[in-house]
């Protein structure tokens, strides 16, 4: 049961806390993308988005992918434009099971409406956007966990399950 737990999803899904809950219960080391991005050029994503333009945060996270995918016994929340890069999917399932986080757009809407540090919901329309990328996301998924009337433990609940089942399917 080691195989890494990969989160998957929109803005919003709640990754990084059902990933941190996930990380802590089955003893896993935690990892999330943005932050690691952010680490490694001392520059929070806004800033790097800013300066440097979205292009070079994509580089940027396709390296740190690369790293995290390599990982064993890892919880990864990934940022939500990694499956963006088909390349990132097929490192993150060499050693993961990948779940995708999803809600509906009503309740992402109200999730994000107060965000004012993620740059992509400043300049376009999330709604277009989480339609363009629903595609994306649904392939990439081993499975799919609607977390719009779920509270964090719930998510977390379901993720455990599916991924003893997945594990026991393989046994
Ligand atoms: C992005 C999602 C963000 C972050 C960046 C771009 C996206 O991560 O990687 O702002 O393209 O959807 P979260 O999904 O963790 O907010």
């Amino acid at each position: 049961m080691n195989r890494n737990i990969v989160l998957i999803g929109f803005m919003g899904a709640g990754k990084s806390t059902a990933g941190k809950m996930l990380a802590e219960k089955l003893e896993k080391r935690f990892v999330e993308t943005d932050e690691l991005v952010e680490k490694k050029v001392g520059k929070y994503i806004k800033k790097i988005f800013e300066e440097d333009g979205e292009t070079q945060f994509r580089e940027l996270e396709i390296e740190i992918i690369k790293e995290v995918a390599e990982m064993n016994n890892a919880v990864i929340s990934c940022g939500g434009g990694v499956v963006m890069n088909t390349i990132n999917v097929e490192r993150l399932r060499k050693k993961g099971v990948i779940f995708l986080l999803n809600a509906s757009p009503e309740s992402i809407l109200r999730r994000t409406s107060e965000d004012h540090k993620r740059p992509l919901l400043g300049s376009s329309n999330p709604l277009a956007l989480l339609k363009n990328r629903m595609p994306f996301y649904r392939s990439a998924a081993d499975f799919i966990i609607d977390t719009t009337e779920l509270a964090v433990n719930e998510v977390v609940t379901a993720v455990m399950r599916r991924y003893h089942e997945y594990h026991c399917q393989r046994e």
